[in-house]
Formats: structure tokens, sequence, C-alpha cells
């Protein structure tokens, strides 16, 4: 079918002739359609048949502009493009992890999907203090087999080709990352935040060291050139859905292949901006706590799932029997997942500079409307970004990991930071 931007009037016509989704939908007086998108970029519709509440779909068009700044922001809407690819691979490979697709039409650029309507978008429910009892392994787990088993190691190379052939082109949502999380916040940049004290930090502390700009160069350069794996690339808390027993990750547009520690950096930057945040939301250091045991599960799920999946795995694209030892390949082994744990941590310091100082921050501090309280939660954001870049590549463990995020809180004068409420 031809491009044709969707509304309220249309939906239901255009729904009619999609028996997958009129199966969901069922037969019936009427829908009720509801826009609940909240993001940026496109829009999102809740439908449901009237009168039978369990009957509904997510519908999501993408537009030929930015949804945000309107139509003089254009922005190609081949991102559904790329938002139905990886989540048609995600469904073959997490399922249960994300939405159920019910339709899928790249000319239309639509998405129409499985309702999660018993969860949450975590970064929301993370700013009131809600506990997911398993989000840090789900996420680790999901990570696991999203990134290994589209890599080198999980994968034959010629298939794997084929593979990365379909998301080469997401070039322009990888071209606002090139720009929003690896240039324009280390600069003076008009798109950037504005705050008086935030920005005098910045000014003096960050854009004019050589070394610190020096490691974001580095990540922007794996960034462009790396292509280890599929990656969501936008992996933060509000791209997380959530309730008591499950977690499912959406809206996949930026996935391209990239550098393994990118998503994995960017969720575990998110909940430690999070845990910043509860100096001021909660003051409950033991919800910011459970947000840092949350954050390092991530990452011991992701090796444990990561090197579970490697186990099995026979031949691949890098490893044929009879070419290492036993021994040999215990060494390559612990090399390549200590290099994904140093990108990591790299990755994590950029995420928590540029959502500080860029033009995407986080609810969780941006929201906040007290400035002199966010400029203090901002500059500790910052000399965090500042500490992990410094010593990413000689953060050996998780649990030296842990201990540098933990001594660094510690050592915050909180008594300084006067969070009034
Ligand atoms: N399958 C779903 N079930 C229920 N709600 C959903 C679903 N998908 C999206 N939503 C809701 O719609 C919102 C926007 O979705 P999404 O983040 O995919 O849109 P976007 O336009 O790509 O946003 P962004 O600016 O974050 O990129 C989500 O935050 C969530 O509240
Ligand atoms: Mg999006």
């Amino acid at each position: 079918m031809p491009y044709k931007i969707l509304d309220k009037s249309s939906i239901p016509e255009y729904l009619a002739g999609l028996p997958t989704v009129m199966e969901v939908l069922g037969k019936g007086e009427g829908l009720d359609i509801e826009e609940i998108g909240d993001g940026n970029l496109n829009y999102v519709y809740k439908i449901r048949r009237s009168g039978f509440p369990d009957r509904t779909v997510v519908l999501k068009q993408a537009v030929p502009y930015l949804r945000m700044a309107g139509e003089e922001w254009p922005l190609s809407r081949n991102r559904m493009t790329y938002e139905i690819r990886a989540l048609h691979i995600y469904n073959d490979l997490v399922p249960e992890f994300v939405p159920a697709i019910y339709h899928s039409d790249e000319e239309m650029s639509v998405l129409v999907m499985q309702t999660l309507d018993s969860h949450t978008v975590v970064r929301h429910s993370m700013i009131e203090g809600v506990i997911f009892p398993d989000i840090g392994g789900d996420v680790g787990i999901f990570l696991a087999e999203t990134l290994f088993r589209t890599s080198a190691l999980g994968m034959k190379s010629v298939e794997r080709r084929h593979l990365m052939d379909q998301f080469n082109l997401n070039d322009e949502l990888c071209k606002l990352t090139e720009d929003f999380v690896f240039t324009f916040p280390y600069m003076e940049h008009e798109s950037n935040y504005s705050s008086p004290v935030t920005n005098k930090f910045a000014r003096e502390t960050l854009r004019c060291d050589a070394k610190y700009k020096l490691g974001v160069l580095k990540f922007k350069e794996l960034f462009l050139t790396k292509t280890d794996a599929l990656l969501h690339a936008d992996l933060h808390t509000g791209s997380l859905m959530a309730n008591q027993q499950e977690t499912y990750v959406i809206d996949t547009e930026f996935a391209y292949f990239g550098p393994f520690g990118f998503d994995v950096g960017k969720i575990i930057a998110n909940f430690l901006l999070s845990y910043t945040s509860h100096f001021f939301h909660s003051r409950d250091d033991s919800y910011q706590n459970w947000l840092l045991v949350e954050a390092m599960s991530i990452w011991k799920k992701f090796e444990e799932r990561f090197l579970g999946l490697w186990g099995l795995q026979g031949e691949s694209a890098i490893l044929i029997d009879g070419l290492l030892t036993e021994s040999e390949l215990a060494e390559y082994r612990q090399g390549f997942m200590l290099k994904i744990l140093h990108d990591s941590i790299g990755f994590c310091a950029c995420s928590l500079a540029r959502r500080t100082l860029g033009i995407a921050g986080v609810a969780d501090i941006r929201d906040i409307d007290d400035i002199n309280v966010r400029s203090k939660l901002e500059i500790i954001n910052l000399e965090l970004s500042y500490l992990l870049m410094s010593i990413h590549d000689r953060i050996n463990t998780i649990e030296q990991f842990e201990s540098t995020i933990r001594s660094f809180y510690a050592n915050i004068n909180l008594d300084s930071l006067e969070l009034v409420k």
C-alpha cells in the first residue's frame, strides 16, 4: 500500500483490511483509538475493540519529519523500516522480551504490535521508586542473546553479511547518534541544553580536557567503524516497559550493526542517571542500592549468558575447530569479554555526559524544576562521566566497576547538595 499518514479517522479502515490484526481485535461495533505516543519521533496509537478491553493492538507510524520539531525538520520515515526489521529479528531471537508483531508494512512505515497493557515505561516508574525484581537479569539476557547471535561468534559470515545489508542504510538515525551523542555535547553548540552552572562546569572541566575529549572520540570511532553485532542502539530506560514479572524492549528504530559495548554501556548509564536523580526524588539510599545492584546484574547476566551461548556454539565465522588449543581459547575468550567491559564503561561515560549536556536529557533530572538542585545533580553525572572515561580501560572486573561507583557516590557531600523539595 502506498504511503499515507494515518490518523484516528483513517485507522479503522486501514486495519479492516488486515486479517491478522482483525483476528486480535475481533468483530464488533467501533474501535476506541487513543494517541499515546509520548516520544519525540513518531505517532503511536492504542486501539481497542469497544467494550472488549483485552482486544487491543498498538499501531506505530513514522512520519517523514521529526514529530517534536514538526515538518520543518525532515527525517526520513525509513527509520520504521529498520524498526520493523529489528523487531522481526528480536521476535525470532528473544520473543519473551519484545512485543509480538501482528502486521508490518515498510511502504506505509507502519507497525501493528502487541499492546503492553499491564506494563509501564521503566523510566517513569523508576522516578516514582518502583522496584522491578528481575529487570537487570532480563536486560542482561536480552543483550547476550541479541548481541551474541548476530555477531561473528554466533553466525557464519555469509549469512551475517546478508543480515548486515538489511541495516546498513539506517544512515539518518546513525548520524543523529554521531552528532548528538558523540559530538555536540562536548563542544559549544546551539543544540545543547543550557544551564549556567552546569555549562560552566562543562566548559572548565570537560570541554577543555584533551584526554577526556580524545576518550570520547575513541568511542565515536568505534561507533562509526565497528560492526560487532546488531544493536538496539537506543536502549535506555524509556525503551523498557515492565511489570513485576516481565520486561519488554520497545522502540528499535535506531537498530544497526555496531560495537558490543554500546547497548550495554548505554542502559547501565541510564540506571546510574536514575541513581543520581534519587538524591532528590526519594532520597532513599535503599532504592539507589537496588538500582546499582540491578545495573551490575545487567553485566553479570550478560556475561554469563554470552559465555553460555559461546559454549554451545559450534563453528562460527571467527572460530573454526582445530584452530586453538583449550588454553589458547580460554585466553581469547577472557580478552574478548574484557574488551567488551572496557568499551561498555566508556560508552557509559559518553551516555552520562550527553544526557546531561546534550539536547536529549532524561526526565529523571531535566524535569526537576529547581535549577539549583538540577545543576548539582548534573554536575555529579558529569563527574562520574569524567571518572569512568579516565579509567575505563583499567577496570577489569564487574566487582571493580561496582566498587568504583560505590566509592564515587559515597564521597559526595550530601549536605552541600541542599536538595530541598
Ligand atoms: N507495544 C506497546 N504497548 C504499549 N505502549 C506502547 C507500546 N509501544 C509504545 N508504547 C507507548 O508509546 C510510547 C512511545 O513509543 P516509542 O518510544 O516506541 O515511540 P518513539 O516515537 O519512537 O519515541 P522516542 O522519541 O522515544 O524515540 C512509549 O513510551 C509507550 O508509552
Ligand atoms: Mg524511538
